[in-house]
């Protein structure tokens, strides 16, 4: 079996390589600002800025590759997207992980999250997950196709659950089933 914390070069559709590698600690900067260029368009993800370096090196601490996990695209040590996956917490919800993924622009469209996804469920299942959920924005048209496309199907809807700038939208709860 393949290991699934390998790190990977990969060429992406426009030709460009970048390595699918599990997250370090010096990757704390680099993060930080993918996390921020995605978070400052304000239309994909809750998060809208991060400032605290000391809160982001203990976020980054916790993945340990095995409740939970953190992979990177990483070219020429900047990061442009990053997946990650928390396992349940509570030993009614551990066969469940809650997956994110947050890829800059500039680096979109060429095949980046569909590897990045993969990846992250690879090691969901090798790792014995039962389940992956996500949320994304209803608006998030892109985003939901990816999922859809994985295999991921709708299981709920928050309506108005979050507003962006001007005007309300909902959060899709979608889920993956892993087992049997
Ligand atoms: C959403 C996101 C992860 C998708 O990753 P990506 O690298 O841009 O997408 P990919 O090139 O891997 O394409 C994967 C699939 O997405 C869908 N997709 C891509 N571009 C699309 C578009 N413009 N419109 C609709 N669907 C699209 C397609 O199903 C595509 O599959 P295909 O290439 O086999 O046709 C990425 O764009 C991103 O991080 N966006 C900003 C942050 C965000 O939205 N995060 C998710 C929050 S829930």
């Amino acid at each position: 079996m393949v290991d699934p914390m390998r790190a990977e070069r990969v060429t992406l559709r426009d030709a460009r390589t970048v390595t699918i590698r599990p997250s370090r600690m010096g990757d704390a900067e680099s993060l930080m600002r993918n996390a921020n260029l995605v978070g400052a368009e304000a239309v994909y993800i809750l998060l809208d800025h991060i400032e605290d370096m000391e809160a982001e090196r203990r976020w980054l601490a916790a993945f340990d590759g095995v409740h939970n996990v953190l992979f990177v695209a990483d070219t020429a040590g900047e990061i442009v997207g990053s997946a990650d996956c928390d396992g349940g917490n509570f030993p009614k919800t551990q066969h469940v992980g809650g997956v994110g993924i947050a890829i800059r622009d500039g680096w979109r469209e060429v095949g980046l999250g569909r590897i990045l996804m993969n990846r992250i469920l690879e090691w969901m299942r090798v790792r014995g997950f039962k389940k992956a959920e996500l949320c994304v924005f209803a608006s998030n048209a892109r985003a939901r196709r990816l999922y859809e496309s994985l295999g991921f199907l709708e299981e709920g809807v928050r309506r108005r659950r979050v507003r962006i700038r001007d005007a309300y939208d909902d959060e899709v709860l979608m889920g993956l089933w892993l087992g049997d």
